[in-house]
């Protein structure tokens, strides 16, 4: 399927998308099954949000995972399942195998009453099953929100409410390196705060003790017992929703990125295909959990859509101990292998000792995501792990992007450290100052833009469309604003910045401030506090809260009473690195905190704080600095 092969055939393909989109999109959509074919390739008015691709077609796109890839490819592995603790054995899912799964489990939502359009929330650990529901809920037309099973109950919660959904799919419990981490608890907790959940099917998988609802809560093998393994799928319009996907950003409470079936299924498909050059019989690994977007469309969906083979992993990189990758590697001779700057860094601090007894032979291109990878990092990944022949493909994108906007395409575009380098045909990226000029040429550095839809943009963002306009489309006027700042170096390369707005990405996930500072609020001697990123040296970015409370209680003992206000409103993820009492946070004179001063402060800039004059209390910088738990 419209494979690119060199590198003047991309920049051929390039110019093509360019020119005439309606051409280049509509002949890599004919490699699919349609039930109708579109009478319009593309609709779009950035200014209202509004764009419609493959209008009015109809089509499912289990369809093309199934129906599809089954006559050439029903005796394929499509899954590999590697559990938690290697001493289990893995699990091998042919593509027939994952169709009948589906099939059963589709046939298990309908008969507790999900239809077409309604909301299920996925809040599994990374096994199949987790898969199999949420190409199940596409089979039937259903809309999948799968909610990172380390968020709290409270996440949780305000997701469903978000999105009025009608059942959720969980485990018992999840194994994560050598913990039990309890699921279904945390569920139970969420559901006292919702009242449009109707039923909760659970996954039987740590086997603890659980408490099951009568009339509410059903165990996944009964209602897969006894039941059809045949389950046509439900003919869905080219724009019907595929799934939301829950982020943060900048303000508010993480938005519902809203992705629609014909879209997202093109293009997770074309770019899975041309950037990491998959070939048939090749063992592609990524080591994302599919509660984020990188899960969604490079474990599931792009990889499915093609007919790979497609690892999934339960565990941890450090569980029995820090050579598992490496050993997944080998074990399957995995081929793509694709994973995030934060565990490169995290496993390059253990030296190559762990590495020794790996051959990594079998790797053809190695991929990094989700975050800026430093150059160090990038080396390391490159001359240890790629073993200095393997292309890196440092692939920039986004969960409302819904595939990989600019990245190499392996072995293709040359490698240069630490550049995502160049857009997939039929992405525009423009880089614009502060007052939305375009940039244009090389050597500049601005704010990262796109200027023309590609088939899997967001759609909205749900329930509430102005929020969408509002973040996405009207910063900069008749674009799409990514919230990365971005740099064309001499040759024409990207390199990315990281985020130039109030979130801040840890470990390759994205936590907005607003968010965290909120959570913090929560516990009843806090007063105010101020949260800000800092260089980390293994997550990328680390959380600093600046804290005011209204307290006797000792300062150790407060910081960790709001480490844990933070786990249990957000969870884990979200706790702060670094948490400073401070008796006031620097304002300008229309209390407005100035979140630059204390950015300097948290990453030991002192000497560049610059102008501190204008504040309405230019005294408390020095007491923050004095006071920083640098
Ligand atoms: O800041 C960019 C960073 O991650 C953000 C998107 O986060 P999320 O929606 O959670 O999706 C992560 C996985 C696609 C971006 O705005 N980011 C993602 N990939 C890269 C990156 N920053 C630099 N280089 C990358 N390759």
């Amino acid at each position: 399927m419209h494979r690119i092969k060199s590198l003047s055939d991309y920049f051929k393909k390039y110019e093509q998308s360019k020119k005439d989109p309606d051409k280049f999109w509509s002949e890599i959509a004919n490699n699919f099954i349609w039930k109708e074919k579109w009478d319009k390739v593309l609709d779009w008015d950035f200014e209202s949000a509004d764009t419609k691709w493959f209008k009015n077609a109809k089509l499912n796109i289990t369809e093309n995972i199934f129906e599809r890839n089954l006559k050439d490819r029903g005796d394929k592995t499509a899954i590999i399942w590697e559990p938690n603790d290697p001493a289990q054995s893995p699990i091998y899912i042919t593509y027939r195998q994952l169709y009948e799964e589906t099939c059963k489990f589709s046939n298990a939502l309908k008969e507790k009453g999900i239809n077409k359009g309604d909301r299920v929330i996925i809040y599994m650990p990374m096994v199949p099953e987790a898969a199999i529901a949420m190409l199940a809920c596409a089979r039937v037309g259903a809309v999948h929100s799968v909610v990172f099973a380390g968020f709290s109950s409270t996440s949780l919660a305000d997701r469903i409410n978000d999105c009025q959904a009608k059942i959720v799919l969980t485990s018992d419990g999840n194994f994560r390196g050598n913990k039990i981490i309890p699921v279904k608890p945390v569920v139970d907790e969420a559901l006292e705060k919702c009242s449009t959940i109707e039923s909760v099917i659970v996954l039987e998988r740590t086997k603890q003790n659980i408490n099951m609802i009568e009339g509410r809560d059903y165990w996944w093998h009964d209602c897969v017992n006894d039941i059809s393994s045949q389950c046509d799928s439900e003919i869905l319009d080219a724009e019907d929703m595929l799934f939301i996907l829950y982020t943060s950003g900048s303000t508010g409470k993480p938005k519902g990125v809203v992705h629609s079936s014909a879209g997202y299924m093109v293009y997770s498909s074309y770019s899975f295909l041309n950037v990491f050059q998959y070939d048939e019989g090749d063992i592609y690994w990524c080591t994302a959990d599919v509660g984020w977007i990188t899960g969604h469309s490079y474990i599931v969906y792009g990889p499915l859509l093609c007919g790979a083979t497609s690892i999934m992993f339960e565990g941890v990189p450090t569980f029995p101990n820090v050579s598992r990758f490496w050993d997944i590697v080998d074990k399957y001779k995995v081929n793509q292998f694709y994973t995030a700057p934060t565990a490169i860094r995290a496993l390059q601090a253990h030296g190559l000792e762990p590495l020794k007894d790996n051959s990594l032979e079998s790797l053809k291109v190695i991929g990094s995501v989700g975050e800026p990878i430093n150059e160090e990092a990038w080396h390391w990944y490159h001359d240890n792990i790629g073993k200095g022949n393997c292309p890196l493909v440092d692939t920039w994108w986004q969960t409302e992007t819904g595939g990989i906007m600019i990245s190499a395409l392996a072995g293709i575009t040359p490698n240069k450290p630490a550049h995502a380098s160049l857009p997939l045909p039929g992405i525009q990226p423009v880089i614009v100052d502060s007052a939305g000029k375009e940039l244009t040429g090389n050597n500049v550095q601005g704010n990262l833009c796109i200027k023309f839809p590609w088939p899997s943009i967001l759609r909205t963002t749900y329930g509430d469309h102005k929020r969408c306009i509002n973040t996405y489309f009207s910063n900069f006027k008749g674009m799409y604003f990514t919230g990365d700042g971005v740099k064309r170096d001499h040759d024409g390369y990207l390199r990315i910045l990281g985020r130039v707005d109030d979130v801040i990405n840890v470990s390759g996930h994205r936590m907005g401030t607003a968010e965290v500072e909120n959570a913090i609020n929560e516990h009843e001697e806090v007063i105010e506090s101020a949260v800000v990123g800092y260089p980390h040296d293994i997550k990328g970015e680390g959380i600093y809260a600046y804290v005011i409370v209204n307290s006797k209680t000792s300062d150790d003992k407060i910081k960790i009473e709001i480490t844990n206000v933070v786990r249990r409103v957000i969870g884990p993820i979200a706790k702060p690195d670094k948490i400073q009492i401070v008796s006031g946070l620097p304002k300008t004179r229309s209390g407005k905190i100035m979140r630059r001063i204390l950015r300097k402060v948290a990453s030991n800039d002192f000497d560049n704080l610059g102008d501190t004059s204008t504040l309405l209390n230019p005294e408390i910088v020095n007491e923050i600095i004095k006071g920083s738990s640098n």
